[in-house]
């Protein structure tokens, strides 16, 4: 393999160590066999834009972003995607032959694709979503449920305000509702996703009771540390279909890999093995 003809991408954030991106795409890129590398490169905020554009020039595809830079870097993009204006953060961006930044966001389709591969008898048009928390990662959720054709979605959030904007932003198939009243509304739903960061290692368990949720209720959570987090397993006790959250930073990853690196990728246990190993 010769470095001239190597087709280059990335991934930026602050910090970036931790990201699991590059073993992720280095894990396809080797599965493919494909002459290119997946780089992490930290920029500093106030030179997101300088660095982006340095990137470009410098022959990269493309990069994904992370926190802190997804809204940033739709502001900073000279073509949006709908799917990620509608989201208002991007997460993937393509580096035009013109210079040009275009920003797409994959988070809902990752997080409808994990579902599909993982529980293909997945309904979301049968009933009612509800939906825990309000931040950056439940607007991609919402707005795929949406594109799915859930019927409605409720939005369940600690500060009740959050979920009212997104509501605003959502239009009527939104519907917010009290977080004390979570667990009681699980009743009705079909589908109920967790987008918080609680069950996280590290943070407090998730307070939803699932007393009164329905058995072959699909239930989800974005939590992947730990895999099967306490509400996943209090759900798969009373019958629900689960899916853990790490399928949906897989699947995120595709369209960008496909796009950079001219090759469709798929998400196996392959690539779930390769990005849990110690
Ligand atoms: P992200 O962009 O990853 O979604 P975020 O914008 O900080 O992160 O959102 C985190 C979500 O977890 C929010 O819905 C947050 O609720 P608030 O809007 O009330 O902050 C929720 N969350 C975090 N800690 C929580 C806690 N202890 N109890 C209830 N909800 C919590």
């Amino acid at each position: 393999m010769t470095s001239e003809t190597a087709l280059l991408a990335g991934v930026t954030g602050a910090p970036i160590g931790h990201s699991l991106s590059p073993r992720l795409h280095g894990y396809w890129l080797k599965k493919y066999q494909i002459n290119g590398y997946y780089i992490p490169v930290e920029l500093a905020s106030d030179q997101l834009e300088e660095g982006l554009r340095a990137l470009a020039t410098l022959g990269f595809r493309g990069v994904n972003v992370t926190l802190p830079f997804k809204e940033k870097a739709l502001a900073i993009a000279d073509k949006i995607t709908d799917r990620a204006a509608l989201i208002g953060a991007a997460n993937t961006l393509s580096f035009r032959k013109n210079g040009n930044i275009q920003a797409d966001n994959t988070d809902g389709h990752g997080f409808i694709a994990n579902i599909r591969q993982n529980a293909p008898e997945w309904e979301p048009k049968v009933g009612p979503a509800l939906v825990l928390g309000a931040g950056g990662a439940s607007r991609a959720v919402i707005s795929s449920l949406l594109a799915e054709g859930v019927p409605e979605i409720r939005l369940a959030n600690r500060t009740r305000s959050r979920a009212d904007m997104l509501c605003e932003h959502f239009g009527a198939r939104l519907k917010a509702i009290d977080w004390n009243r979570a667990s009681s509304e699980i009743a009705e739903a079909k589908t109920v996703v967790n987008t918080t960061s609680l069950g996280m290692e590290g943070q407090p368990a998730l307070p939803i009771s699932l007393d009164k949720i329905r058995k072959n209720t699909l239930v989800t959570d974005i939590v992947y540390t730990p895999l099967m987090t306490d509400f996943l397993q209090a759900a798969a006790a009373k019958g629900c279909v689960t899916v853990d959250g790490l399928g949906m930073l897989l699947h995120q990853a595709a369209p960008g890999f496909e796009n950079w690196f001219r090759q469709k990728p798929t998400v196996d246990q392959g690539l779930r093995d390769a990005v849990l190993a110690p």
